[in-house]
């Protein structure tokens, strides 16, 4: 799509409509039927009344073991969903599908990278999985309330470990196969994990990653754990700690295929998972069971309009929160079909995953706009060797999407038939917050309007809403999969969200919301990256390069790239006497993907004698940005080294 074409999109303001008979046929829509609505106003303003909504949405989709008492208890800053419900996640998204209708329907369609390994597990095939594994779990002795820490790439076994965990009340922390040994150490070690999960290695690009000795470098010191069960993946050979490592494929197999699902709580935890703030180490942040289904579900039921015969891929990594939500348990509790993909986009060729669409007639996908770019690079020859007629539906998610990359999705891959749902949310809100319908008229590069039964808004630093201009996105009340917290750090959790306007949550995004109450999404106001759609916080890399025994200080910003969103530039310096290189630039990086992981690795380092800082030491990440897109600095008078500003630009 050429230039001009875009921006006279965009001053034209073209808006994308539905078909009357696409719209007719979703979900909601059938929904709203149901429910004397008639138009899009009406559906927002009815549910306006949000526990109404929910409760609605929770009797059409749970199924209790016992009935709640209280849809809501809201002791701001701490939510209650279904109080005195009896309830657990893997009744819903597993036992009840086993055991009804959807017994022989396939759950997931396991393509692997090299092909060696590809399979169909339907309901009852993972129901029997899981049990097993629950079952040895059990005798490993864990039980309702442990830690589980999995580490564990795009294979089956790794949502079968996930629900294994929360089948016996146990809470997982899913630690991303692409994060270092140290980066999954500091994660099992902060959540206290008795146990983890893993596998021998996998396959990626056509090479091969051998977690299992990441796994053991981690455990050199993870005190609290006892076991590692490792899943044989390629039959690679691996070190072995005797009282430590079991091997999954021999515990399961002479457990039962039954294994009695823990009755938890609706508000127990069902699972952590750390995500990247301004300052400190990562924050472990909590998910109940019920809420959490439900907002998923329900979600993944409207947007994605999942009906009985839908294919479904969300092409994200399990390990990050879509993932969770929409590979995992959103879609099994509505009993869909959905695709895990192990390996790279673009092995063995630029059209692996167009062959994955054709092969399984994909219907609805859902990945994210960095993935858009880079399929945008390889160019369109590559989806049109490909017959993509089956998909209906496509989504985005991450970033804000621009409008070229929408066009192209919409063009190349949807065939100007698929309408694209834009879907904004975090690892904190658990689901879709904004996002559209399948009936939303789009405007390309924004996200629409909040999900019916949440609420976002943009305030000004006095907390008064505003329109058509840059504000803080907050979200006016609670929602049912919000997190419940940020582990052992109750005054974190507070802090981070809750503080600067009373009762009101803080996403942390910068956001406009336009005179038809669109929401445009700006990015991040904290000192937060956002690479390939995924946080990373500044100060991560920063305490990962100060790790080195040659670095004294770093500063680390990001700069917008054409395919990552942002890319990670690093001002190094060095300790007295240390020699500047290019082989030493090397060495940092290789360290800094040890440290967090290749996905961290700084783009560019430059090495300065300097970095500027205010008087209370802290680093001028917005002066240093600035100085680095050539943009003008600003107010530097709060700073302790002004001259290390001329430093920045030195380094050019
Ligand atoms: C941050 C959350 C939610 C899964 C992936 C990332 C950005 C997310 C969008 C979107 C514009 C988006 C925000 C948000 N973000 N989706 N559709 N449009 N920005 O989860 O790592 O918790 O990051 O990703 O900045 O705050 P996460």
């Amino acid at each position: 799509m050429a230039e001009e074409d875009i921006t006279v999109l965009m001053d034209e303001k073209r808006i994308f409509k539905p078909s009357k008979d696409f719209v007719e046929k979703t979900n909601v829509k059938q929904w709203m039927k149901e429910h004397n609505i008639d138009s899009l106003e009406e559906l927002y303003k009815k549910t306006d009344d949000y526990k109404w909504f929910w409760k609605e949405m929770a009797d059409e989709i749970l199924e209790f073991y016992e009935p709640y008492d209280n849809v809501l208890d809201w002791d701001s800053p701490f939510a209650k969903w279904f109080t005195g419900g009896k309830y657990n996640i893997v009744h819903d998204a597993l036992d009840k599908h086993a055991k009804g209708p959807n017994k022989d329907k396939v759950a997931y369609y396991f393509e692997s990278e090299p092909g060696d390994a590809d399979k169909e597990l339907t309901y009852h095939d993972l129901y029997v999985e899981v049990n097993k594994l629950a079952n040895a779990m059990k005798k490993l002795g864990i039980k309702k309330g442990d830690r589980v820490g999995i580490y564990m790439p795009m294979i089956a076994e790794l949502p079968i470990a996930m629900l294994a965990t929360a089948k016996l009340g146990a809470v997982h922390s899913v630690v991303f196969s692409g994060f270092s040994a140290q980066a999954f150490r500091d994660r099992v070690n902060d959540c206290e994990a008795k146990l983890v999960i893993t596998c021998d290695s996998f396959y990626r690009r056509g090479k091969k990653v051998p977690l299992k000795s990441q796994t053991d470098e981690a455990l050199e010191d993870a005190p609290t754990v006892e076991h590692s069960i490792v899943y044989k993946r390629t039959g690679d050979e691996v070190d072995w700690t005797d009282d430590r490592d079991l091997w999954w494929n021999e515990i399961v197999k002479d457990e039962p295929e039954e294994c009695e699902t823990v009755k938890t709580d609706a508000n127990d935890p069902l699972f952590f998972l750390y995500t990247s703030g301004t300052t400190g180490k990562p924050k472990g942040i909590i998910h109940a069971h019920a809420g959490y289904a439900l907002g998923t579900a329900t979600t993944l039921k409207w947007v994605f309009d999942i009906k009985d015969d839908d294919v479904y891929w969300c092409a994200a990594d399990i390990g990050w929160i879509t993932g969770h939500s929409y590979i995992v348990y959103a879609p099994l509790i509505l009993g869909s079909s959905s695709i895990i993909y192990e390996g790279a986009p673009n092995h063995p060729g630029p059209d692996r995953w167009w062959e994955i669409v054709e092969k399984y007639k994909v219907s609805v996908l859902y990945t994210s706009p960095t993935s858009v770019r880079l399929f945008m690079k390889f160019g369109e020859e590559w989806p049109e060797k490909h017959n993509l007629n089956s998909l209906r539906l496509l989504g985005s998610v991450g970033e804000p999407i621009n409008p070229e990359a929408w066009m192209w999705y919409y063009k190349h891959i949807g065939g100007e038939k698929c309408q694209i749902m834009d879907t904004w949310w975090q690892t904190e809100t658990g689901h879709f917050a904004i996002t559209p319908l399948p009936l939303t008229p789009l405007k390309p590069g924004s996200a629409t309007k909040s999900f019916p039964g949440v609420s976002a808004d943009v305030y000004n630093e006095n907390g008064e809403p505003i329109t058509n201009a840059g504000g803080n996105l907050v979200l006016t009340h609670p929602w049912p999969g919000m997190l419940r917290g940020i582990y052992k750090n109750p005054e974190r959790y507070r802090n981070t969200y809750w503080s600067k306007f009373d009762d009101i949550y803080l996403a942390g995004d910068v956001t406009r919301k336009d005179s038809d109450g669109y929401f445009w999404i700006q990015g991040r106001a904290d000192d937060v990256l956002n690479v390939s759609g995924h946080r990373i916080g500044n100060s991560e890399v920063e305490s990962a390069l100060v790790s080195h025994d040659k670095v004294a200080e770093s500063a680390v910003v990001g700069k917008p790239h054409d395919l990552k969103g942002e890319s990670i530039t690093a001002y190094v310096v060095l300790k007295t006497n240390v020699e500047p290189s290019d082989a030493l630039k090397q060495e940092l990086r290789t360290h800094v993907g040890e440290e967090v992981g290749k996905i961290a690795r700084p783009d560019e380092i430059w090495f300065v004698t300097d970095v500027p800082k205010t008087r209370s030491g802290k680093i001028m990440r917005r002066v240093i940005r600035s100085k680095a897109l050539g943009k003008e600095v600003g107010d530097t008078s709060t700073l302790a080294n002004p001259e290390a500003v001329d430093e920045i630009d030195k380094a050019q």
